[in-house]
């Protein structure tokens, strides 16, 4: 890139229902270092993950909103959830602007880690009823099977900080032995929240099963995309980061530094209505 040409000063937008995202926006941190960035936590509305898609959707809506107020150039949906129920709805009510989920990033991995085309995907129940992921497998591949599992009781475990108890490891077991039995060979992580399990998750499922974690290939996407519309920001120093969340700025705070695994120095509230 020539310096002055191409150059799109605007920061990048990312959301979540509350702090799942930063699994994601930690690896845009580190894959765009020069960019600015701004992420919504919609702590007031969490958990999407049991909510319905009419519901979901709406918040997405106004979740988009709010960072289009901050005049961001791209939108990272880093909510599983709000990708599953919310993408579709979101591109055509924003053409615009670029539009980024997980879910998309997610499968391409797991059909490039599949030999046996059994995949299984584990996530919250809005995500698993929505059959997105299977949809969208089916947009490349007519002779994959997937097995879905949901498995609500992981977010509160993770935000609760139980990542290496045994209880985790025994509610891991019943969510995932089912799976197992399918002989699945790739597993996707299909919540913001589950990379913090995964070495339990891979523990269980035992080295022949690929774990798929979406964060990093959403983060290549995004650069993919800024590159081919000409989007990169261009300066020199390290971006600024700005977190945002509807309720609770300190609660987000104190979990979200665990996700991040760093400190956050500010975290602004607003009112998303
Ligand atoms: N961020 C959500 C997801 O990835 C998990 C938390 C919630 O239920 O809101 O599906």
């Amino acid at each position: 890139m020539i310096e002055g040409i191409n150059m799109d000063k605007r920061p990048i937008g990312i959301f979540d229902s509350g702090i799942g995202g930063l699994t994601v926006a930690k690896e845009i941190f580190a894959c765009l270092p020069r960019e600015d960035i701004v992420y919504f936590g919609d702590t007031a509305r969490v958990p999407y993950g049991t909510k319905s898609p009419q519901t979901v959707k709406k918040f997405s809506c106004s979740n988009t909103k709010f960072l289009m107020s901050q005049k961001v150039k791209i939108v990272i949906v880093a909510c599983n959830t709000a990708s599953a129920t919310s993408f579709g709805k979101l591109r055509a009510e924003f053409p615009s602007i670029p539009i980024i989920g997980v879910i998309g990033p997610a499968v391409k991995l797991a059909l490039m880690c599949t030999k046996n085309k059994k995949i299984g995907v584990i996530g919250t129940e809005s995500t698993i009823s929505s059959n997105a992921y299977l949809k969208e497998i089916r947009k490349f591949k007519s002779n994959v099977s997937l097995f879905g599992q949901s498995c609500p009781l992981f977010v509160p475990l993770v935000e609760e900080g139980w990542i290496d108890r045994k209880e985790t490891l025994l509610i891991a077991k019943k969510y995932l032995t089912p799976l197992k039995r399918k002989k699945i060979d790739a597993l996707i992580l299909g919540c913001t929240h589950y990379p913090m399990l995964k070495s339990v998750i891979k523990k269980i499922m035992g080295k022949g099963v690929a774990v798929i974690d979406s964060a990093r290939a959403v983060a290549e996407k995004c650069k993919k995309v800024l590159e081919e519309k000409g989007l990169f920001n261009g300066k020199k120093r390290n971006g600024w980061h700005k977190f945002f969340v509807s309720d609770n700025p300190l609660r987000f705070k104190r979990a979200g530094q665990k996700f991040l695994g760093r400190k956050i120095d500010k975290v602004a509230q607003i009112d998303i209505g």
